[in-house]
């Protein structure tokens, strides 16, 4: 049947007025049409009155927040998917897994998956090396393979994130190939340069770098490229050339990257490396180490700008919202307030960067008070507590803190972010060089250690059985060794466990009082930060969290609350002990919460 007979009997059946002309004629006929008319004027009259009324009273006891855009209200997900799960035995997670695992990700409570790159990549930075932005990896799967997830995402109402790495592509990609032999447009695709002459050098003529920026990697951010002759510049791997953002070629190539994963059904972007974007157009100027020319350069804004406004194009109404989020590391508040203006939320890496072993209670209060400062009405904060670039949360603050601060995650305003695996609280896993991956670590062997990132990125540990469930081949990096103990299946029976509270809290968190940018702080002390969500006309929640290493009494029964006691909606004692001391339903003396170190509880008053 073609589109058009469908429309056409569709609008037939959905006419009520076609439909129901020949009775109403035959209505008027018998002479009632005024009567009807009448009554129905008077019923008009007095339902509109009582609905008044009701509504009015509706909104002084219950006033219902703002409907918020999904983006506000949803958890996001990392999904690194290299590590997650793997179903055809190589070692390396797939996209197929995924989708099975979107039933457990969807009981977590968590709304949006943001999914790591899984383009066709040399995989020299995992994925972060795109050789073609269109492709899926083989290494991950096929298209179809991403096409069953994203339907089956929505079907289950969860939305989709995908990786945009607009900074820099692989070496092997086409554009980069057609840029070394000067191929017409592709000429100007990267950043080159001819260098400098080397005046200390035997031969003078020796080219060397134009200046002495860095990679992040280590080394030089240049590379001589033979067939040009000409340096290229990364801000990352050799294997990793910078594009030239300002080029109008390279810039359309991007928005038609956005525009195929748009196509696709993606509800946004994690856009990454994008304060690298730009850099000081004079190469010939050195950082000296003091200067930065290489980051978050002003020319970063209207490009994410354009970006912005190519996605509100794909945003269709209200639940359709397309998002940009810009991974936005050492930013001030300042730069932090001009990616507001561009995009839809700057990561915040406040948690990320400052929560260590001696940052306690004042401290968190401090990191979310900044965190919050300033922002204008329509901002929105977010806040996330762990990434693939960083070490666990387990392992930076202590496996018995990843209860304490998974609620902290989820009960402070905004969008939080939570990395695969910490809501079983998975810690770093230990490999030796030889063992290591990433070439962030493999660059300073010396050093190691300290620049891996291969420890935060061990695969998921499912449940106890060979390789932790993630692979029944050799895992690309070896599963931790911690995984008999530590694992979904087994926190999946045990009421208490770090999984379970993490559901609860993240059902608690759909409430009003959360879902709004609200938060006044209760008592702080040394140990324990507490604070308040709120919202009109709903119950007010008091959240306690023992963040110290002391066990420790606090009275929050004062201001901002002044009440007494209150009822345990949630209680979560240490991630390594166990069991807390308060019982869900239980009425509490607000007067005296004694609280043990790495202890939760969250009020309802
Ligand atoms: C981002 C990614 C990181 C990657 C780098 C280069 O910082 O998060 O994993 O190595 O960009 O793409």
């Amino acid at each position: 049947m073609s589109q058009n007979v469908l429309r056409r009997r569709r609008l037939q059946i959905s006419n009520p007025a076609e439909m129901s002309t020949p009775r109403k004629q035959k209505f008027c006929e018998k002479g009632m049409c005024l009567f009807v008319i009448l009554v129905a004027v008077v019923a008009g009259i007095v339902a509109v009155c009582v609905v008044t009324l009701t509504d009015k009273d509706l909104r002084q006891r219950v006033p219902s927040p703002p409907r918020l855009e999904w983006w506000k209200t949803t958890i996001i997900y990392q999904i690194y998917p290299r590590s997650f799960q793997d179903s055809n035995g190589d070692g390396t997670g797939d996209l197929k897994v995924v989708t099975k695992r979107l039933d457990y990700l969807q009981e977590l409570g968590v709304g949006t998956l943001w999914l790591s790159p899984f383009y066709k990549s040399p995989m020299r930075d995992f994925g972060y090396d795109v050789q073609n932005y269109t492709q899926v990896d083989p290494l991950f799967g096929t298209m179809d393979d991403f096409d069953v997830l994203m339907k089956e995402a929505k079907k289950r109402g969860l939305r989709v994130l995908v990786d945009f790495v607009p900074n820099h592509t692989s070496n092997e990609s086409s554009w980069f190939n057609n840029s070394r032999h000067s191929i017409g447009k592709y000429r100007d695709y990267y950043i080159w340069d001819d260098g400098v002459n080397c005046s200390t050098c035997p031969d003078t003529n020796f080219k060397m770098p134009p200046n002495d920026w860095k990679s992040a990697f280590r080394g030089s951010a240049w590379t001589y490229d033979d067939n040009r002759k000409q340096f290229y510049y990364h801000a990352y791997l050799d294997s990793q050339p910078d594009l030239n953002a300002s080029n109008p070629d390279v810039k359309q190539e991007l928005k038609n990257v956005l525009r195929f994963w748009l196509e696709k059904g993606v509800d946004g972007f994690r856009g990454d490396a994008i304060r690298k974007l730009f850099e000081f157009e004079d190469v010939h100027r050195n950082e000296n180490g003091v200067l930065n020319l290489t980051r978050n350069l002003p020319g970063v804004y209207p490009v994410m700008r354009e970006w912005k406004h190519f996605l509100d194009k794909y945003s269709h109404g209200k639940g359709q919202e397309k998002i940009l989020i810009a991974e936005s590391y050492g930013i001030t508040n300042e730069m932090r307030d001009a990616y507001y203006e561009v995009d839809s939320i700057p990561f915040n890496f406040a948690f990320v960067q400052k929560l260590n072993p001696s940052c306690k209670a004042r401290c968190i209060k401090q990191i979310i008070e900044t965190s919050l400062d300033g922002l204008k009405e329509e901002w929105w904060p977010n806040f996330v507590l762990g990434s693939h670039d960083v070490s666990r949360i387990a392992s930076r603050m202590g496996d018995s803190f990843v209860n304490v601060l998974n609620i902290l995650l989820l009960t402070v305003p905004g969008t939080p972010t939570t990395y695969y695996g910490e809501e079983i609280g998975m810690k770093d896993t230990f490999y030796t060089y030889s063992e290591s991956r990433d070439p962030a670590g493999l660059n300073y062997k010396e050093d190691y250690l300290k620049y891996s990132r291969d420890p935060g990125r061990s695969p998921m540990q499912w449940d106890s059985y060979t390789n932790a469930g993630f692979s029944n081949g050799t895992p690309w990096l070896h599963v931790n060794l911690n995984y008999p103990v530590l694992n979904v299946e087994e926190q999946l029976s045990k009421e208490t466990s770090t999984l379970n509270i993490y559901e609860s809290l993240a059902k608690l968190r759909q409430l009003p009082s959360f879902t709004n940018k609200n938060i006044i702080f209760s008592t702080v002390n040394d140990n324990i930060i507490s604070y308040v969500r709120s919202e009109s006309g709903h119950p007010k929640y008091l959240v306690v969290l023992n963040v110290g290493s002391r066990d420790s009494v606090v009275d929050c029964s004062g201001p901002p609350l002044g009440v007494s006691s209150a009822q345990v909606v949630l209680a979560a004692g240490s991630s390594l002990l166990g069991m807390s001391s308060y019982r869900m339903g239980d009425s509490a003396d607000l007067q005296a919460i004694h609280l043990k170190s790495a202890e939760g509880v969250i009020f309802k008053i």
